[in-house]
């Protein structure tokens, strides 16, 4: 596999404000936390720099406000060598923000999308060359639906694979649903996704991260399991944006939909081992002899 892949996502970019606490406080409690950390994020932005480390070229299209966070994020995915001529700054609109308590191996994140819910249908037409010569595109739903729904459409009609990560969960159109290549919902997510769908329909586009418990997904009609690797955990922040940006690279170079489970797989293992959403996504290189040292 030597072509480089191109990958085009269209997400969120926030800066996450992340405590670390051995509790969570119950109602009307205060509690001392135990650190704080100011650390790139968001769902797109994340998704976007897994997918840049792993080799891809990525464009991403998002938006931020006009102020000292905003200037910092796109600094740092500059750095990352992401294309990033698709980000609108909006005059006199807050950088989206997202406050993370981490505890107990496990995240609980409030966003509030500020910029975020800037990243228009008519944003993605002004940028949609970078769409039309991609080979996936990536979308999350920390942006508005329509903006969701006008891109699914754009990349029905020009033949370019949709992965969508439910996240955080909304219902999508049906139609929406149809035209989307890959879900990747997880474990709290499908079960939503149940309500509103009927899954047997739709199973085989269906991709259910677990986490410690593995990667569901159907294949030929039948229900297969990709197991997760034990890993010693510092932050689960941003395992689920890996896992997405590295099956979207794969898929992009042409991978089967299982070798681009396990990859990404491995990508996710490897991001939970430092802390931030960001802070351990690993380079293709640490992926393969990851792979190579558990012998897969
Ligand atoms: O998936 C993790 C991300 O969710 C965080 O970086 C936060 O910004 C929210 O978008």
């Amino acid at each position: 596999m030597n072509k480089t892949p191109v990958v085009t996502v269209i997400g969120s970019i926030n800066m996450d404000l992340t405590v670390t606490t051995k509790k969570i406080p119950n109602k009307g409690e205060t509690i001392l936390g135990e650190s704080f950390s100011t650390l790139p994020g968001g769902k797109g932005a994340n998704q976007a720099v897994a997918a840049a480390r792993l080799g891809a070229k990525v464009n991403l299209i998002g938006a931020l406000g006009d102020d000292a966070f905003g200037t910092s994020l796109l600094d740092t995915l500059k750095i990352e060598g992401i294309n990033t001529h698709g980000i609108s700054i909006e005059k006199d609109v807050s950088t989206g923000i997202a406050t993370i308590l981490v505890s107990d191996n496990d995240n609980r994140i409030i966003v509030t999308p500020g910029a975020n819910y800037h990243v228009s249908p008519a944003l993605v037409e002004r940028y949609k060359e970078l769409i039309m010569h991609s080979d996936v595109v990536l979308l999350q739903l920390e942006i508005p639906l329509e903006t969701v729904e006008y891109t699914t459409h754009l990349c029905k009609e020009n033949h370019i694979p949709v992965v969508i990560n439910p996240a955080p969960y909304q219902k999508l159109p049906r139609n929406v649903v149809d035209m989307t290549t890959y879900l990747t919902p997880n474990e709290l997510e499908v079960e939503e996704m149940k309500n509103d769908y009927r899954l047997d329909a739709i199973k085989e586009k269906v991709i259910i991260t677990k986490g410690s418990a593995g990667v569901n997904f159907y294949k030929d009609g039948a229900e297969d399991v990709v197991p997760a690797f034990q890993v010693d955990v510092e932050d689960t922040t941003g395992a689920g944006d890996t896992f997405n940006g590295a099956f979207a690279t794969r898929i992009a170079l042409g991978s089967s939909i299982e070798e681009a489970i396990q990859f990404a797989n491995a990508a996710a293992a490897l991001s939970v081992t430092k802390f931030g959403a960001q802070g351990g996504m690993p380079t293709a290189q640490q992926v393969e002899n990851f792979l190579q040292e558990r012998s897969i």
